[in-house]
């Protein structure tokens, strides 16, 4: 897709999620599922990152839009403002004298944070209980995102200690770069489209409609602000000690400084150190410390006065690219990558960088041997962002994609309306390899020892060429490889059995179709029951499921139509893999993707009962306390399992809380 195809299909995109708000909200007769509208928003965000072409009126963009459909609109009590920017010390020192002017004395200090990237939401306790979960949205008014905040771990649903009956918090959710790397590979692998950065990624799920969704995304919360009702005078540094003691977690990279100079030089320690932060920050932000002066200080239209954002710069660096190289993906997705000469840009060298896809290259005008400006801010992957020397004599010719797969040789393939081109040879080598990898990871079929170093040599010495020639394998077989023994042999034979166990959906999962995702493999578990039927299935039966658009009913039909597909799926069904879902009553889906587990006694329901009816809204219930449990149900007499939770700090529900989270 070129810009001008962009442009018009991002038009048409808007017109439609305007004509689904109107419809939803106006005329209360609404014309697309809530999924549906995430896709369109989903899709309409990626073309819009992708060509730089997002408006300020965009319905992607929270800040300044319009309320996105579903959401309640609540009205903030105290609006939420925005920050004003300074980018150099000139700037610091002038807000400085400012704020000395206005007070008219120098008996004030600064307490000064970090600036998290990520999108700033607003909570509400009332008599130590989550009440609220609210966007910024234009600064007046928000949307009531409750029901995803609940899912976000970081965010107590009860305050610890003692606390005020009324309580307003301000913070910023977020994302910390592994963890959004970690997601955006996964996406990558199942054909969804990645996200730019973490903060597009957090703003992107914060919007779904779906909590189910959102608590499978890994968003993080930092507290930096209190309002509290009867407007006493806490000063910002025991703001955060509050904070803390009532379980909310806060940014440990903070300071109390007695001068605006002091403040400087610890700006820019932070500014060096900027890139070992686990978290985006693109800045500090500098507020005076006692709270008596905000109201003398006041604010202006947008922003207060006893505030303000320094910027750190951006980071930038200059290198020329050796070499265009190609890189095959999952699905076939061919991506050409830029071989830099390393060069050191925050803190990491970087030697590489994604070039996306022909279109984008071409639009740079890159080429062989071009000295190039790259930038890392906000994403992980640096990016090559413009060529220095266009009109240079003797450059290399413009980049062309070659016809063939670079790995196989097999012809490459470009669907109408993608940017991508794409290996279909189904034994592509590196494909076949990440196929199996996938059909092994943790939310697929979850194979214990199964990594990338051991597919490797079990595809190059030809034991397997794909995830069902896995239950072929023997253990003799397996102990002969590099850095296998007979007892880990033993131990991934075992974890081959193990998976014969695992339900339908993440067996559907495991296929490896495009744009089947967990959550998609679950609805068409659910609405077909047996793969069988989704095999069988038409575009149009698909559609009818209400999370099922288009694109994946087109993707499903397809993969089923290759009978090497259809040869796979019938010989896992041979080797005992779970062909059908096991009917458990399905009540509601409050609870999907959400992992419990139970501990000490309930006060009505038995243990079984409790899990019972997890699984019958959505959830899953486990033995033990790790970072991928969302609640833990305690009882009385709770042991161990309540420290470790605390530890973690996991949200600890009663079973009248989880009551109310199935709506009951
Ligand atoms: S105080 C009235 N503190 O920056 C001022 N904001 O441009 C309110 N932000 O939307 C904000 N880190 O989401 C404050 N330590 C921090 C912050 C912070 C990030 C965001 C915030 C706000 C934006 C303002």
């Amino acid at each position: 897709m070129d810009r001008q195809q962009a442009e018009a299909k991002i038009k048409e995109l808007k017109d439609k999620a305007v004509r689904a708000n109107i419809a939803y909200y106006e005329d209360a007769n609404p014309i697309m599922s809530d999924r549906e509208f995430d896709r369109l928003l989903e899709e309409l965000l990626e073309l819009e990152l992708k060509f730089n072409l997002q408006a300020p009126d965009s319905p992607t963009v929270r800040i300044g839009g319009n309320p996105t459909k579903n959401f309640k609109n609540v009205e903030h009590p105290v609006p939420m403002l925005s920050l004003s920017n300074t980018y150099n010390k000139d700037e610091l020192f002038d807000f400085d004298k400012r704020v000395q002017n206005i007070l008219g004395h120098e008996n004030y200090t600064y307490h000064v944070e970090l600036k998290y990237d990520g999108m700033a939401m607003r909570l509400r306790y009332e008599n130590g209980k989550l009440i609220l979960g609210a966007t910024r949205g234009n600064g007046t008014k928000g949307d009531d995102i409750t029901s995803n905040v609940r899912t976000i771990r970081d965010i107590p649903l009860s305050l610890k200690n003692d606390f005020p009956d009324v309580i307003e918090i301000r913070g910023e959710a977020y994302m910390e770069l592994d963890a959004f790397a970690k997601m955006n590979e996964d996406r990558e692998n199942r054909g969804e489209f990645v996200f730019a950065n973490p903060r597009n990624a957090t703003a992107g799920t914060l919007k779904l409609q779906d909590p189910g969704i959102v608590a499978t995304r890994p968003i993080r919360f930092f507290a930096y602000d209190v309002l509290f009702e009867d407007n006493r005078e806490v000063h910002q540094s025991e703001k955060f000690d509050l904070l803390k003691k009532w379980g909310l977690p806060v940014c440990d990279v903070r300071k109390h400084c007695t001068s605006i100079d002091e403040v400087s030089t610890l700006i820019d320690s932070w500014a060096d150190k900027r890139s070992t932060y686990p978290y985006e920050t693109d800045g500090a932000v500098v507020k005076v410390n006692e709270d008596k002066y905000r109201d003398v200080l006041g604010q202006t239209a947008k922003a207060p006065r006893w505030a303000i954002a320094y910027k750190f710069e951006s980071e930038q660096a200059i290198t020329t690219i050796r070499e265009i190289t190609l890189q095959v993906g999952r699905l076939g997705t061919i991506t050409p990558v830029a071989e830099l000469e390393p060069v050191q840009l925050a803190g990491t060298t970087v030697k590489r960088a994604s070039l996306h896809n022909e279109d984008e290259i071409l639009r740079k005008d890159i080429r062989v041997g071009d000295t190039v400006v790259i930038e890392k801010a906000g994403e992980i992957i640096p990016q090559v962002i413009k060529v220095l020397n266009p009109d240079a004599e003797n450059r290399a010719e413009p980049f062309k994609m070659p016809e063939c797969c670079p790995a196989c040789g097999s012809g490459l393939t470009r669907t109408e309306g993608e940017a991508a081109y794409r290996c279909t040879n189904p034994s592509c080598p590196p494909q076949v390899r990440i196929k199996i990898e996938y059909f092994a990871s943790r939310d697929a079929m979850d194979i214990d020892g199964l990594g990338e170093a051991v597919v490797d040599q079990l595809v190059s010495n030809g034991l397997i060429q794909n995830y069902a020639d896995l239950y072929t394998l023997e253990a003799a077989q397996i102990s002969g490889l590099e850095r296998m023994g007979d007892k880990s042999a033993d131990n991934l034979i075992q974890a081959l059995e193990n998976a014969k166990n695992q339900p339908f959906d993440r067996v559907l999962y495991s296929l490896g179709i495009r744009f089947v995702g967990s959550k998609v493999a679950k609805d068409l578990a659910k609405a077909f029951k047996s793969m069988e039927a989704i095999a069988q299935a038409t575009e149009d039966d698909l559609t009818a499921v209400d999370s099922i658009g288009p694109r994946i009913a087109e993707s499903v039909v397809a993969f089923f139509k290759e009978p090497q597909n259809h040869a796979l799926v019938n010989r896992l069904k041979e080797f005992g893999l779970k062909m059908e879902l096991e009917e458990t009553e399905q009540a509601g889906n409050n609870l999907d993707g959400l992992t419990f587990v139970i501990t000490g006694t309930l006060p009505t329901l038995k243990r079984k009962e409790a899990s019972g009816l997890i699984e019958q809204y959505g959830g899953k219930v486990t033995g033990s306390v790790s970072k991928n449990t969302n609640y833990l149900l305690a009882g009385e007499e709770a042991g161990s399992k309540l420290d470790k939770a605390k530890k973690l700090e996991i949200p600890v529900l009663s079973e009248k809380e989880l009551f109310k989270l199935i709506g009951k």
